[in-house]
């Protein structure tokens, strides 16, 4: 069986092909673009793919996502109806992501920030830290990432909130949904991470009045997509000192511009969008799957629902 292998920012043919390969030797992996016959074309496994590519071939059956976020996707208007697309869903990327979030927590409740700020000027000061068990971390996002790291910062005493579209029941978080339930959530998260999928209803979630709700000093750690962030919001918010600090690991532009603010600003961390990566060992074997059930025709693994964005 024919597949079509495109991808752009940061992954590459040469890394995947062999491990695909020793999946199922039966592969035969065609580079964009060098596809030959279009007709011969049965699958496609991309990553950011040049827009209107992939209506060319009417036999397509799948196309298999490398990563988790489907936006880029969804966003091509020449994406060929009625083909299933399937995101990753991986524990190793799942856990890295939790990894991250814990990093990024601790490192606010514990200061380090504002110590490593000290020590470039040379102060000794005690900056005690909050009570973990009355500050509360929220997580924009319930889904495969959000949910691992609810349950990992719970375990490390924090109080617990959490905001999706559809209502959840979950032990040790309190949980909030839909459009209404936003601003009560907000009221109370000191930190704010955001795990969401980036949706027409999610596209610039975190922007001044979703700021303003946030209590004062409160921190945003974002690791989903940059147009979660409406930039120059958050930016005013940093330099008002309402948010207190910032870690971005994804922005709308990739890698971030020279000239883009975040990068010199005293009270942002930037990291270079490697929360949670998708490793071709551990994701290879999904993909390969995922095309074998495209072409018996059973069920797919975590199927993307086009309607709904994610
Ligand atoms: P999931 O699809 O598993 O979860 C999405 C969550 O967001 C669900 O809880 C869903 O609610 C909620 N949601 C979606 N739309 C809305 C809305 N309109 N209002 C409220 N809640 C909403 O996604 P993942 O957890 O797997 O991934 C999340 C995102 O993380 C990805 O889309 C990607 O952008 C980003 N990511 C970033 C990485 C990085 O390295 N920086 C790595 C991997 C992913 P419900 O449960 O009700 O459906
Ligand atoms: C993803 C990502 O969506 O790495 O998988 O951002």
């Amino acid at each position: 069986m024919a597949v079509l292998v495109q991808f752009s920012g940061g992954h590459f043919f040469k890394d995947w092909a062999p491990i695909l390969q020793k999946l199922d030797p039966a592969l035969d992996l065609r580079e964009w673009p060098d596809v030959g016959d279009v007709n011969d074309i049965d699958a496609a496994i991309v990553w950011r793919h040049h827009y209107g590519t992939l209506t060319q071939f009417p036999n397509l059956k799948v196309i298999c996502n490398l990563g988790a976020g489907v936006e880029h996707i969804l966003a091509d208007e020449e994406l060929p109806d009625g083909v299933p697309i399937t995101r990753v869903v991986d524990p190793r990327m799942t856990g890295a992501m939790s990894e991250y979030m814990i990093l990024h927590v601790l490192r606010y409740h514990r200061r380090l920030d504002e110590t490593q700020r000290n020590q470039t000027a040379k102060i000794w000061e005690y900056l005690p830290p909050d009570n973990a068990a009355t500050t509360t971390v929220g997580i924009l996002g319930l889904g495969e990432l959000g949910l691992d790291s609810a349950a990992k910062i719970g375990a490390l005493g924090f109080r617990m909130a959490g905001w999706s579209r559809t209502a959840k029941s979950l032990p040790g978080v309190e949980t909030f949904h839909g459009k209404d339930g936003l601003i009560p959530f907000l009221n109370q998260c000191k930190m704010l991470i955001c795990l969401l999928p980036l949706t027409a209803e999610t596209i610039g979630i975190i922007n001044a009045d979703t700021l303003a709700a946030l209590p004062e000093g409160a921190y945003i750690i974002n690791a989903a997509r940059g147009g979660h962030v409406v930039d120059d919001d958050l930016l005013a918010a940093l330099n008002s000192g309402h948010i207190a600090g910032a870690t971005l690991d994804v922005f709308d532009e990739e890698p971030a511009a020279q000239d883009d603010p975040y990068w010199t600003h005293p009270n942002v961390t930037i990291t270079p969008h490697n929360a949670a990566d998708s490793f071709p060992v551990d994701v290879a074997p999904q993909l390969v799957e995922n095309i074998r059930r495209a072409l018996a025709g059973e069920d797919l693994l975590n199927l993307v629902e086009r309607a709904r964005g994610y």
